[in-house]
């Protein structure tokens, strides 16, 4: 096999060795820092830099089927002993862009009955179809900290996607964290944390996977902004640069920070991990061998399969020697996207029959893509594709790229089921009460005149689905633009359901639904008796809204909401503000403002969104919900921020993470800086005290690295396989849709076969990367999420909350821990719960510390480890509101 040519795929990319490509060069350009914090932990100083490397690790391990995972391995093994190369490559590889009707399909074996995967967005709702519900984004879920919520919304969202057909659904997001506030797509997660985003990224997942849809846990790794992900859509919007940016990160960062969440959601089961666009220390996301075979894979044991961000391939044998399972959309960049091309397909094919990939390494991918077919119980279900994401239209073409034929492409069915509850109940839960001046909420029913200001309470005059991707901000904002939109089956404005409200009680009603009427507003504003206002910041991913390129430009509120509040409040002394945005914005003036007697922050609550506020402003539903990031004063207080101009000629931008673990919170708080609302603050309509903290040790194993080996690759292939390329030829009378991508070669001659003009030249494959022997497993590793030990169970806190006032209310008790270390952030999230309390009751606030949670990660040893510092356990509302506090024995 050795001995073979192995070229093919690998030079198609041109681009595809940066991982093995060491650049000297320090001259290229000017050290570009940001002006923002400097860790001064040494680790992230020297791995943070301008044209850092990321090693590469080979072979990619093979899925093992460990724990929940065997019974689905035992199947998916049997499954795949029976099929031709042709088809497992047909399960690998996208079948075009818009060749299909979800956003990404594989090939299909009618053979055995296997259909075409639909793999479809979004994290928050089924995209690109009708019918649907358009639940709270990401950041609202992390901003109930509720896990029964999330898991039944995962499990709401999951119904939905299979109700349509779906098998895979594109979400959870963990990836954004929200490295900067301005980021274009934080909001599809659960927000800067590690420990809520994979706690509840893990509940998410569960969720979907008990309604029978795989997940896509997504994007792995440190896609922290979207400027400058794709070389062709950066060229489009007048940058002239040649690949993805690179995120420049140390181990330490890596694993304390953004490969956290990940641990947990691969440990609660993630059926996949879609890999990003970014570069991970100038190596391609999505053929990083450290991200994905040795984080992803070896050190995480992750049995499910890795799929390609859409476009982000930039080779065949590199990407699936490097780890990368599944291809989407099957063609290459955009600007390529109706070529009929592929890094895969044929392609991988031919490199199967060259040798340069093994066969094992093709079986490996397929396995793990049938085990988690079979994990969530796909082979049980029975929906039919419903639905055609390129047109609403009942019929259209069956290849809607190329317009041949004329099929029954949209059935319309309504999957919403009583959903509707669940969205209004999240909305509500997830609104973060950030001020109350005496008691000005909730309302009481008998205002006299009610009156709502601001383009953000009412509709988009064009119809809610009327922009592209939801790119644009007009109207109420009940969703960011990009994947991650769902279209509004209906969607309820603040506008309807507060006139609602008010008409029950016979109150007068008016509203302005601009912000810009000055005079109107003036007068209005001076007549009311309260006035809500709603304004809004938005964000999202790829496309450009009023000069913000998917991230923002700015933590301003947008269409002169600021200017729209100190209007609307100079006339009236009783003004209630309303934000809805992607993510933190500027509040500090509003605070102040005497005026404003009460704050809301109500994120992206999703399509009951106005009954949702409704609720809350009312007094229905006692807010609970608490800040799942900082609010600061100033733009420059987050100390870091996006990356706005390529600093690096034509080649990867360089995006140093240079402030290492101290971003949000860990950053105000290292750096001392008073915030205008700090992580995990929020009101209620009631109030509550802390008392009696308590600490138990709890008896544990001692932790031990892991040790030994994984078993050989397993050998999964027929025997009747043919080495021939004759025997892998189109079947004779095959009527071949153009552009389609498809697993059989077209001539018999590899190189030709390949459309490869390099095909020969070019005969590097990364040293290991073919070897199938049994490889040494990580420390920090084996079994899914890491090392079992891990999450041993080493404490558990428990703190008595006592609902102080007059009315029931939820409360979000929090558990921080500080490790106490020179290089240690301050303060960590390591617990939190929702607990409803009754007036004038007690409830036992409950939390176990898991042994990783006091752990720091060891870059030499390459595992965890308890350093000796003396560690502190607090306990209180918010991240800056610890009441109580013991010392860790
Ligand atoms: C996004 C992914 C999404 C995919 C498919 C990409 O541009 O980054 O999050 O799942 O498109 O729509």
């Amino acid at each position: 096999m050795h001995g073979i040519i192995p070229a093919a795929v690998l030079a198609i990319a041109g681009l595809a060795q940066a991982e093995w490509v060491k650049f000297n060069n320090s001259d290229l350009f000017p050290d570009v820092t940001y002006q923002g914090f400097q860790s001064d932990n040494p680790v992230t100083i020297a791995g943070s830099r301008n044209l850092q490397d990321s090693p590469p690790k080979y072979p990619s391990p093979w899925g093992e089927g460990h724990g929940e995972w065997a019974d689905a391995y035992e199947k998916a093994r049997a499954f795949v002993h029976q099929l031709t190369l042709e088809e497992k490559v047909n399960l690998t590889t996208g079948t075009g862009w818009k060749m299909d009707r979800c956003v990404g399909q594989t090939g299909s074996i009618p053979r055995l009955g296997f259909h075409s995967l639909c793999l479809q967005d979004s994290p928050n709702g089924v995209r690109l179809t009708d019918f649907v519900s358009v639940f709270p984004s990401g950041v609202n879920l992390a901003a109930t900290w509720s896990r029964e919520l999330v898991h039944s919304i995962g499990h709401a969202m999951g119904e939905e996607h299979r109700g349509k057909g779906v098998d895979m659904q594109l979400g959870p997001v963990v990836g954004p964290m929200g490295r900067a506030p301005e980021a274009g797509r934080s909001w599809e997660g659960f927000g800067p944390d590690p420990y809520l985003s994979g706690i509840l990224a893990s509940e998410a997942i569960q969720g979907m996977h008990s309604a029978g849809v795989m997940s896509s846990l997504k994007h792995a790794i440190a896609y922290e902004q979207g400027h400058f992900r794709l070389p062709y859509e950066s060229v489009e919007m007048g940058w002239n640069i040649t690949a993805p940016y690179s995120s420049n990160l140390d181990d330490v960062t890596m694993h304390e920070l953004y490969l956290w969440p990940f641990a947990d959601a691969i440990r609660a089961g993630a059926a996949s991990v879609m890999c990003s666009y970014n570069q991970v220390n100038n190596s391609n996301g999505c053929q990083n061998s450290y991200v994905l075979n040795h984080l992803i894979k070896n050190e995480l044991g992750f049995q499910g399969f890795v799929v390609s961000d859409w476009y982000g391939t930039w080779s065949g044998v590199s990407s699936i020697l490097a780890g990368l399972d599944m291809s989407m959309p099957g063609v290459p960049e955009m600007q390529d996207q109706y070529s009929g091309r592929s890094f895969w397909g044929a392609n991988l094919t031919v490199a199967v029959l060259n040798g340069s990939v093994p066969t094992w390494r093709l079986d490996d991918a397929v396995t793990r893509i049938v085990a988690a077919w079979y994990f969530v119980g796909r082979d049980e279900a029975n929906e039919t594709l419903s639905f055609s994401t390129w047109t609403k239209d009942t019929y259209g073409p069956a290849h809607y790229a190329i317009g041949d034929g004329l099929i029954h492409l949209n059935e319309h069915r309504d999957v919403r089921g009583n959903h509707s509850n669940l969205v209004r109940e999240a909305g509500a839960k997830s609104t973060v009460l950030l001020k109350n001046t005496n008691g000005a909420l909730p309302l009481t029913g008998k205002e006299k005149l009610t009156a709502t200001f601001g383009e953000d309470a009412g509709p988009n005059i064009r119809g809610p689905n009327s922009c592209k991707q939801h790119a644009c901000d007009e109207g109420t904002l009940a969703v960011g633009w990009g994947s991650g939109a769902p279209d509004f089956a209906s969607l309820v404005t603040p506008d309807t359901a507060i006139q609602n409200e008010v008409s029950k009680f016979g109150g007068a009603y008016e509203s302005i639904l601009t912000n810009y009427a000055s005079e109107q507003i003036d007068t209005l504003a001076r007549r009311a008796d309260v006035a809500l206002v709603f304004v809004n910041s938005d964000s999202g991913e790829g496309q450009m809204v009023a000069n913000n390129y998917g991230d923002r430009n700015n933590l301003t509120l947008w269409k002169g909401g600021d200017e729209l509040v100190k209007r609307v409040s100079s006339s009236c002394p009783n003004t209630i503000v309303v934000v809805h945005s992607t993510g933190p914005v500027l509040l500090e003036e509003i605070k102040q403002n005497p005026n404003v007697t009460a704050l809301l922050w109500a994120g992206l609550p999703g399509d009951q969104t106005g009954n949702a506020i409704t609720d809350v402003l009312y007094g229905r539903v006692n807010p609970g919900a608490k800040l799942p990031f900082t609010v600061g004063v100033a733009r420059k207080d987050w100390g870091t921020d996006v990356l706005y101009a390529p600093n690096n000629g034509i080649l990867a931008p360089q995006a140093n993470f240079q402030e290492g673990i101290f971003t949000d919170y860990r950053g105000f708080d290292k750096h001392n800086i008073t915030p205008t609302y700090e992580f995990g603050y929020g009101l209620s309509y009631t109030s509550f005290s802390y008392s009696n903290l308590r600490v138990t040790k709890r008896p544990v194993r001692e932790y031990t690295a892991t040790q030994g080996y994984t078993s050989a690759a397993p050998n999964l292939s027929r025997s009747d396989v043919s080495s021939n390329p004759a025997n892998h030829l189109f079947p004779s009378n095959f009527s071949m849709v153009p552009l389609y991508i498809y697993p059989w070669l077209n001539t018999t001659d590899l190189a030709s076969a390949s459309g490869d003009r390099y095909y020969g030249s070019n005969e590097f494959i990364p040293p290991g990367a073919q070897d199938s022997s049994p490889q040494p497993l990580a420390a920090a590793g084996g079994a899914p999420g890491g090392n079992p030990a891990l999450w041993d169970i080493v404490y558990t806190v428990e703190a008595t909350i006592t609902n102080e006032g007059e009315v029931e209310g939820d409360e979000i008790p929090q558990l921080y821990i500080s490790l106490g270390g020179p290089y240690d952030a301050p303060l960590l999230l390591r617990g939190f719960d929702r607990l409803s309390i009754q007036p004038g009751r007690s409830s036992t606030f409950q939390a176990d510390i898991r042994r990783k949670d006091i752990m720091n990660w060891d870059t030499v040893a390459q595992d965890w480890y308890v350093s000796g510092y003396q560690k502190k356990v607090y306990v209180g509302s918010s991240s800056r509101n610890l009441p109580l506090s013991a010392t860790l024995a």
